[in-house]
C-alpha cells in the first residue's frame, strides 16, 4: 500500500538551489530552533542539494565567530542529532553571518552584496527563503525595506519548477489584536503575493497536531462519533509548567489569550472540528479552518475565566507569583490562565460545549484534546453495584507522551457484572520507535517545499482575532482584578466552575 504523505510533497524536481536569509540571527528563537532545525534537516539528507544560509543581524559577528555560535546552537539544544566534525564543516562552510541594522536601504548593501557573491559563486539564480525571526514590530517594515530595495519580489503566480521563488516566513504573534493583524496583514500583502507568505504557528508543525486530520479522516472508525449525536462535550487543554522564562517583558504585554489561545489553541480546535477538506492541498485546509472559527459564537463574559498564579510548589521548587518575575510590574492584571466554554455553531457540533484552557505555571505540562462521548443509555450496568460507568474519552495527546488514548469499560473478570474503566493507547514511541522531529524542521521543509498548509492564511488569522479581540477590549476597559491559582495546580476553582455549570468536569487524567 502507498503511504500519503501531509503538507510535504514528495519530490521536488526542481534542483535549483536554495539560499536562506536568517533575520534576527543572534536572537533565541534562531539559536534554539531555526539552527538546530535547519542542521537536523542536512544531516538527513532532506535539505536542497545546494543552499546557502545567510544570517543576519545587528551586532558585528565574523563568520567564523557565528559558525562557532550555530556550533554549539546545535550542541546544546539538538543534542541528538549528530555533530560529527566532518559533517559540521561542511555543513558550516554554507553559512555565512552579514551585520545590518535592517533600518534604510543603504543597510541593506552589504546583504545585497552577499547574495550577489553567492549568485556568481552556484553560476546561477537561487530561491530565496527569508525568515522574519525579529521583534513583531520590524515585520512589516523590513517587508517593505526587502521590496524596496528589490532584495524581495513580488510573485503573482505560484511557483513553478524551475522558476525562482522568493518566500517569507514571519514569526508570531502576528499582531496584538484585530486591528493591528489587518494593518499587518495590508502592509505585507502590498508588497508581496499571499502565496509568498508564510506566518508561522509552530503547533501546526507538531507531528501530533498534524495526526488530527490523519486520525479522524483516514479512518472510518472515528468520523461516524465526530458530531452532536454522539459527542457530549470536547475539552482542549495547553498546560505548562513553566513560567515567563526570562520573557517577562513581553508576556506581560501579551497574556496567555494572546500568547496561546489565539493561535496555537484555536488551531487545534479547527482542525478538530472542521469538515473534511476536498483535498489536502493548503487551500482546501485552510478553507475548512477558516469555517470553523466563523462559526464560534462569541463566548459572554460568563463563558471565560481569566487568571494569574501566585506563589506556589511545582514538584520540589518553590514558584514565585507572576506579579513577582523579571519585568512584570506589580499589580499586573495580566491573564497567565485563561479557560472559556466555546460553541462551534454549525450543524456538526450545535450544542456541543468545547472547554479550552491554557496556562503557565500548571501542575503537568499537558497539552492534549479530549472527545467525551454521551453516555450509555442509563438502563443495563449502571443500576448494577460496583459500577464505575465512565464515558468514553478519545485523548488525543498532543505532547509529552505523545499518541491517542481511548477510555471504555471492560468486564472486570469474576463472578457477576462489574464495569471498570480501561485504556486503549497508542504511543509514537512505542510504535515508530522513532524521536519526533521538532516542529521546525518540518515548517522549513514545508516552506521550502513551497507547501503552505501547515502556514495561517490571512483571513484565518483575522478570524481568530476576531474571536479573541472582544475579550481582550473588554478585559482592558474593566478593573476586575483576575483570579488566581497558586503555581503548581491545575488553574483557579473559577475555571472549574465552567464544566461544572453543565454538570461536566475538566479532565486531567492523562496516563503518564
Ligand atoms: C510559544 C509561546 O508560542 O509557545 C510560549 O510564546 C510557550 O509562551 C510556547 O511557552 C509553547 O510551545 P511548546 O512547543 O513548548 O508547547
Amino acid at each position: 500500500m502507498p503511504s500519503h504523505s501531509i503538507g510535504h510533497p514528495s519530490t521536488d524536481p526542481d534542483s535549483r538551489p536554495v539560499v536562506l536569509v536568517l533575520f534576527g540571527a543572534t536572537g533565541d528563537l534562531t539559536r534554539r530552533k531555526l539552527i538546530p532545525a535547519i542542521y537536523s534537516l542536512y544531516v538527513q539528507g532532506l535539505l536542497p542539494a545546494r543552499f546557502r544560509i545567510v544570517a543576519v543581524a545587528r551586532s558585528e559577528r565574523s563568520d567564523a565567530a557565528y559558525r562557532e555560535e550555530a556550533h554549539e546552537a546545535v550542541q546544546a539544544h539538538a543534542p541528538a542529532v549528530p555533530v560529527s566534525r566532518s559533517a559540521w564543516n561542511t555543513f558550516a562552510s554554507n553559512l555565512q553571518y552579514v551585520r545590518s541594522s535592517l533600518e534604510t536601504k543603504a543597510d541593506l548593501d552589504g546583504l545585497r552584496r552577499r547574495l550577489s557573491h553567492i549568485r556568481e559563486e552556484l553560476g546561477t539564480a537561487s530561491h530565496h527563503l527569508f525568515y522574519f525571526a525579529t521583534p513583531p514590530g520590524s515585520f512589516a517594515p523590513l517587508a517593505e525595506l526587502l521590496s524596496a530595495s528589490g532584495i524581495v519580489r513580488r510573485s503573482h503566480a505560484p511557483a513553478h519548477p524551475g522558476r525562482v521563488w522568493h518566500r517569507v516566513v514571519v514569526e508570531k504573534p502576528f499582531g496584538r489584536d484585530l486591528d493591528s493583524a489587518r494593518e499587518l496583514n495590508a502592509r505585507l500583502r502590498a508588497v508581496l503575493d499571499e502565496q509568498q507568505i508564510y506566518r508561522i504557528d509552530h503547533y501546526l508543525g507538531k507531528e501530533t497536531v498534524q495526526n488530527i486530520l490523519v486520525f479522524r479522516f483516514a479512518n472510518r472508525l472515528f468520523e461516524l462519533l465526530w458530531n452532536h449525536l454522539y459527542v457530549d462535550n470536547v475539552q482542549i487543554t495547553v498546560a505548562e509548567t513553566l513560567g515567563v522564562e526570562g520573557r517577562g517583558r513581553y508576556f506581560d504585554q501579551s497574556g496567555i489569550l494572546r500568547d496561546m489561545i489565539q493561535n496555537h489553541l484555536l488551531q487545534i480546535l479547527t482542525l478538530v472540528a472542521m469538515e473534511p477538506p476536498v483535498s489536502l492541498d493548503a487551500n482546501s485546509i485552510r478553507d475548512e479552518k477558516v469555517k470553523v472559527l466563523r462559526s464560534i459564537r462569541l463566548p459572554m463574559p460568563h463563558d471565560v475565566v481569566r487568571a494569574q498564579y501566585v506563589r506556589g510548589r511545582l514538584g520540589a521548587e518553590d514558584v514565585p507569583a507572576y506579579a513577582e518575575e523579571d519585568g512584570v510590574p506589580s499589580g499586573s492584571r495580566t491573564d497567565t490562565y485563561t479557560a472559556m466554554r466555546l460553541y462551534v455553531d454549525n450543524w456538526r457540533w450545535s450544542g456541543v460545549p468545547f472547554y479550552v484552557r491554557a496556562g503557565k505555571r500548571l501542575a503537568r505540562r499537558l497539552t492534549q484534546v479530549v472527545i467525551e462521548l454521551k453516555p450509555v443509555p442509563d438502563i443495563l450496568f449502571s443500576r448494577l453495584a460496583h459500577c464505575e460507568l465512565v464515558p468514553n474519552r478519545i485523548s488525543l495527546r498532543i505532547q509529552p507522551n505523545e499518541g491517542v488514548e481511548i477510555t471504555m469499560g471492560a468486564k472486570e473478570p469474576g463472578a457477576g457484572i462489574r464495569v471498570a474503566p480501561v485504556r486503549l493507547r497508542f504511543t509514537y514511541e512505542s510504535e515508530f520507535g522513532k524521536a519526533i522531529p521538532d516542529a521546525y524542521e518540518r515548517l522549513l521543509l514545508n516552506a521550502i517545499a513551497g507547501d503552505a498548509s501547515l502556514f495561517a492564511r490571512d483571513d484565518e488569522v483575522d478570524a481568530a482575532w476576531t474571536l479573541v479581540t472582544p475579550l481582550i477590549e473588554l478585559w482592558e476597559a474593566s478593573s476586575d482584578a483576575p483570579a488566581t491559582y497558586p503555581a503548581g495546580s491545575w488553574g483557579p476553582i473559577e475555571a472549574d466552575a465552567l464544566p461544572a455549570a453543565d454538570g461536566r468536569s475538566w479532565c486531567n487524567d492523562a496516563a503518564a
